[in-house]
């Protein structure tokens, strides 16, 4: 049941306000943050490594931002098929995290096992409660988004950025990072969030005519820095998926060291830049692309739309959120501009060609 919608994708992406209060419900009492058990003694962690596929794998580039700079703890990210084969060595002290939406995926499942008996422990982050993932897992943590039917990840996503935060805001406390009310601050912020998530739902008409002229590109770059790198990543992604236009991102701080000579009037940047400390250094790489006639799209929100002026060719503008809070926000644009992208070109935007929900073979 499609619930009204067109598509399955539209209403998970329309969901998203629904499942992330379901989420927080679940994990957040008076008393803050509250882990299934046995729960995870933070304080003895010496080193994580995050293992996962697509899109689940950047939830876990975003997480390494979170665990490193709220928690203080190391993080070490990888894809499951670069991780299986090559066997890394697991030292004492590692938590070892996957996150995958089905529980299923063939490498990100290898990958586990190659840390069974070396980690000091096996977390993971799925949506099917009863999967192998979770089943092979000391903690197995549920993002509680509900059944994904759309082969392309949405409130997934969304919903495991959710657990991510949480998880490295209860890390942040048990390390003395954060006091419990500069957590308690933050988790207010983030019980906010379902309502700032429907105020953006809102902005979806403007989303949709700069999704329509995106779709008649062949290449299109996504550009971030910091949180929004992952995102970036995230939205390339979610555009080649179903709309089949080729799509890359890369990290803003690069553009220079490449991708700039791919910068044409043909070449649309998506660039993602709330206005955070970083967001000056983006807004410059932003110039460079528009100084060689590359028609920008920019992603922020109030303050940054006014400071970066009218010189991008679109300017879609976001609610205030808290900055470390940007990537669950900002993906729904992300989304948005896919799918709407999609649907103007006619693909079968809930069965992409050659993509299958769950990959369980290699
Ligand atoms: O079920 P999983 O989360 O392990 O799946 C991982 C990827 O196959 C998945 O995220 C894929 O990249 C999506 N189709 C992206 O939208």
């Amino acid at each position: 049941d499609k619930g009204g919608h067109k598509h399955f994708m539209a209403k998970e992406i329309a969901e998203q306000p629904v499942v992330l209060a379901n989420a927080l419900q679940a994990y957040l009492s008076d008393d803050g943050i509250v882990l299934p058990e046995p729960g995870i003694d933070f304080d003895k962690v010496e080193r994580m490594v995050m293992v996962a596929c697509g899109t689940a794998y950047y939830a876990c580039v975003t997480a390494k931002y979170w665990f490193e700079q709220l928690a203080g703890i190391p993080v070490e990210v990888d894809i499951a098929s670069e991780f299986r084969y090559r066997e890394p060595p697991i030292s004492k002290g590692t938590v070892a995290l996957f996150v995958s939406q089905s529980g299923e995926t063939a490498d990100t499942l290898a990958a586990l096992r190659h840390c069974t008996g070396r980690a000091d422990s096996i977390l993971s982050v799925v949506n099917v409660e009863s999967s192998s993932i979770a089943r092979e897992s000391d903690l197995a943590l549920p993002i509680h988004a509900g059944t994904e039917i759309g082969v392309a990840s949405t409130k997934a996503f969304t919903c495991q950025l959710n657990v991510l935060l949480l998880l490295a805001l209860r890390a942040a406390e048990a390390r003395g990072k954060m006091s419990n009310s500069e957590v308690a601050t933050l988790l207010d912020e983030l019980r906010r969030l379902p309502g700032v998530f429907n105020a953006a739902l809102g902005r979806d008409d403007i989303i949709r005519e700069t999704a329509e002229d995106l779709a008649d590109a062949h290449d299109v770059l996504f550009l971030g820095r910091g949180l929004m790198f992952p995102l970036a990543l995230e939205g390339a992604l979610k555009l080649k998926e179903i709309s089949y236009i080729h799509a890359e991102a890369y990290a803003s701080g690069e553009l220079k060291h490449g991708p700039i000579a791919l910068i044409d009037h043909a070449v649309p940047v998506v660039v993602m830049a709330p206005r955070d400390h970083l967001f000056e250094k983006t807004v410059s790489n932003m110039q460079e692309v528009i100084a060689r006639g590359g028609p920008v799209v920019l992603i922020t929100d109030a303050a940054g739309a006014a400071e970066a002026g009218d010189d991008a060719w679109r300017t879609i503008v976001m609610p205030d959120v808290d900055p470390r809070l940007t990537p669950l926000l900002y993906a729904l644009p992300a989304q948005l501009l896919a799918y709407h992208a999609a649907v103007a070109k006619g693909t079968d935007v809930d069965q992409p060609r050659n993509l299958a929900k769950s990959v369980t073979v290699e």
